[in-house]
């Protein structure tokens, strides 16, 4: 099984980042016979346009994903744009890529309403992304339920282009996290960067506290019962639980625990969860030359196998 994902570095990683993706694809990786993981930058300039912002935000991922457990040894971690085969392969697939495939694109027309600019870029961002898949014979792609159209796109390109050249490149299957909730945010929406509602994983512990003791609560009385099933603190303390310690929470919500109490208890936990972390990431902060070292080690393991399957796609197509 090679398994492969990415993320774009467009800004902090938070809980929904954290439960939503990383955690599920560092388990996934764990069990893989190889797995790739790409810091998908070309991807973030469709809505990053700060060059010193999106430096920081690629090198944040870096260390982020170093700290939460990736081990390079194992797991081919990599900037997109160091690998420059993807963007060549994003353009021979878009040959073959059918305009009305684009147009029915979901996330383009999301992300256009949320004011990102209606560039090319943008319309051709699936594209790229299965570039990203086909270029290493990924079989298990593990993403989110946001991402389904855009695997399935992957797999109508990849079809499309067998069809047009021969059996050249590997069809990969989705694996959808269904089961992965939808993480709420402080305010009860689901969270996201782009709501400004969300509690980062890394950074100034003051400012998780701050967010977690400003999650959205009703007007309860403090030694009133409260209800776990629509808590947005409990849904999010929860997450981090087994299902016999939900359980035993859940009692305390109903006895009638203050939300004050509430919320400290699940800074508590937060700070057990990934305290450790927290720490690993500042001594990956402060030993740069290994931390690039990482990358130009994942660039180069990349390349050579991204340079095989371009070979097949030239040699397909008519370009050798
Ligand atoms: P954001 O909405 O903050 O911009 P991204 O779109 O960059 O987050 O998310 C990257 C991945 O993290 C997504 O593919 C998705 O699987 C996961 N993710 C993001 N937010 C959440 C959430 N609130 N709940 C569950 N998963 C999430
Ligand atoms: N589009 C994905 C997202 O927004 C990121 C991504 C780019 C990706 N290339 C990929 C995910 C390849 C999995 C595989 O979350």
């Amino acid at each position: 099984m090679r398994v492969l994902s990415g993320m774009q570095p467009s800004g902090a990683l938070h809980l929904g980042n954290y439960f939503g993706s990383m955690k599920p694809n560092l388990e996934l990786s764990a069990k893989a016979d190889e797995s790739l993981f790409f810091i998908v930058d070309l991807h973030a300039l469709t809505s990053v346009q700060d060059p010193s912002l999106l430096r920081q935000y690629r090198c944040d991922a870096l260390v982020d994903y170093l700290a939460a457990g990736f081990d390079p040894q194992k797991t081919i971690l990599c900037y997109q744009s160091d690998v420059p085969a993807h963007a060549e392969l994003a353009w021979i697939l878009s040959t073959v890529t059918p305009m009305g495939l684009l147009e029915r694109a979901v996330s383009y027309k999301e992300k256009v309403e949320k004011g990102i600019a209606a560039s090319a870029g943008l319309f051709t961002y699936p594209v790229l992304m299965a570039a990203d898949i086909l270029l290493y014979d990924a079989n298990v792609v593990p993403v989110g339920k946001d991402q389904k159209q855009h695997l399935e796109m992957t797999r109508d390109i990849a079809i499309k282009f067998n069809n047009a050249y021969g059996d050249t490149l590997t069809v990969p299957e989705a694996l959808i996290r269904e089961d992965v909730a939808v993480v709420p945010g402080i305010d009860g929406q689901k969270m996201s960067k782009s709501y400004g509602n969300t509690i980062p994983i890394f950074g100034d512990e003051s400012a998780i506290k701050k967010a977690i003791m400003g999650i959205k609560t009703d007007s309860k009385g403090a030694t009133d019962s409260k209800d776990p099933g629509t808590c947005i603190v409990y849904q999010l303390h929860k997450l981090f639980l087994s299902v016999a310690e939900q359980k035993a929470l859940a009692e305390e919500y109903r006895n009638g625990i203050s939300y004050g109490d509430a919320k400290k208890k699940l800074f508590g936990t937060y700070m057990d969860v990934f305290g450790a972390m927290r720490r690993k990431r500042s001594e990956f902060e402060n030993n740069p030359t290994f931390v690039e070292e990482v990358v130009r080690d994942g660039a180069k393991r990349a390349s050579a196998y991204a340079g095989k399957t371009m070979e097949r796609v030239r040699k397909a197509v008519g370009l050798l």
